[in-house]
């Protein structure tokens, strides 16, 4: 059987979204079908319509999403219709070395859905991250679905399938963050903030949230951060030290993706400190560095890849410390939308003034 269903549409490059009718599949082997409740709108999704991607037009936006199981291929037997699920773009193989080595994290073999879903000319569309979550329906791969309980909203935890789960998981995953250590988080976007949240979560008892707008540096205080620097007016090296003793943080994270906040990362981090890329740079980026300072310092520079997250482990785990008042995901959703108010939510998302504009489907 085919389903019909309404789903949000880039068809061509910068052209604006359309709402469309899809036809969706019934799932084959190792497919499941979700019924999507919520979905947020992620600046992947404004790059994909902006041609930033690739050139595959017409593209299914939405990744970050909760959905209800509607129906699975023959052979998928950890999932039931019912079930609460979240979307994850990173289903892993179980096969390839990472994944042999138990760090499916870095799996090199991650699938999608095998079946195509159209447009009714029978044009084909791909989706967003290989998920495509702004439609009723849409097909995905059984492991790209994480069961979860469904006694929470599912607008807040949905979040945890992309942006949230990028800066918690670069915090407690690629940084390790210990309790009582250092954190200084540079850049206090959705990601940023969310790594704050995650340092808190993992017990770090200094939080330093640096952003060249005031208002970040004051939404993150309200999140968790302890203090908050406004790197346009402070170097942000420098107090990030001043914060710590003189010595500079046990983990930075660096969540702007640009040389100069690279550089900064560098040389917040203490001794032996940990450095967690997060930002996505452009290929024209680069820094400088004298051997000397990457040798003297010791420590570890890494690249932090969807928080590293396992979503197996990590979206079970997250949902149930949101429940615990842990982890306030709520502060996340800044608005509830239509599937027809996206060009909208990427206007605000550009223009820095909301963390997550979520679409109730
Ligand atoms: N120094 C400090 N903060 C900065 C600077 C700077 N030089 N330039 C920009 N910022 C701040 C912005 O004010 C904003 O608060 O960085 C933040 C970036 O936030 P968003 O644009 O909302 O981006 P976000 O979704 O958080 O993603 C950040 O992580 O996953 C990656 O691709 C993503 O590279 C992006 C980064
Ligand atoms: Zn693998
Ligand atoms: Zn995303």
């Amino acid at each position: 059987m085919v389903h019909k269903v309404r789903a949000v549409i880039a068809k061509e490059k910068n052209a604006p979204v359309s709402i469309e009718t899809i036809l969706v599949p019934d799932p084959g082997p190792g497919e499941a079908l979700v019924d999507i409740l919520t979905c947020g709108v992620c600046h992947t999704d404004l790059h994909y319509k902006q041609g930033g991607i690739n050139d595959d037009f017409p593209f299914l936006l939405g990744h970050e999403a909760t959905g209800v199981i509607s129906a699975v291929g023959p052979d998928v037997t950890d999932l039931v219709p019912g079930d609460r699920v979240i979307l994850n773009w990173r289903a892993v193989c179980g096969e390839c070395r990472a994944c042999k080595r138990g760090e499916a994290q870095y799996c090199f073999n991650t699938h999608n859905a095998t079946q195509k879903m159209t447009l009714e000319d029978g044009t084909e569309l791909s989706p967003a991250l290989g998920i495509g979550a702004f439609a009723e329906k849409t097909l995905v791969a059984a492991g790209q679905c994480t069961k979860v309980d469904d006694d929470v909203d599912p607008a807040a935890v949905g979040l945890l399938g992309c942006g949230v789960m990028a800066g918690i998981g670069a915090a407690i995953n690629t940084g390790e963050v210990k309790r009582g250590e250092s954190v200084a988080v540079i850049g206090c976007g959705g990601v940023g903030i969310a790594a704050i949240a995650g340092a808190k979560l993992a017990g770090a008892t200094t939080i330093i949230a640096v952003d060249i707008d005031d208002n970040k540096v004051e939404l993150a205080k309200s999140l968790g951060a302890t203090h908050g620097v406004n790197s346009k007016e402070q170097d942000p090296v420098e107090a990030i030290q001043a914060l710590t003793g003189g010595n500079g943080a046990d983990v930075v994270i660096e969540a702007v993706g640009r040389p100069e906040t690279y550089k900064q990362a560098f040389y917040a981090r203490d001794l032996a400190g940990r450095v967690v890329l997060v930002g996505v740079p452009t290929p024209d980026m680069k820094i400088e560095l004298p051997l000397l300072d990457v040798f003297g310092r010791g420590g570890s520079l890494k690249s932090s890849w969807y928080g590293d997250c396992l979503p197996s482990r990590d979206f079970p785990m997250l949902v149930s410390h949101y429940k615990q008042g842990n982890l306030d995901l709520d502060a996340f959703v800044t608005e509830r939308i239509g599937l027809d108010q996206i060009e909208e939510a990427f206007e605000k998302m550009h223009e820095g003034k909301v963390l997550r504009s979520v679409v109730e489907v």
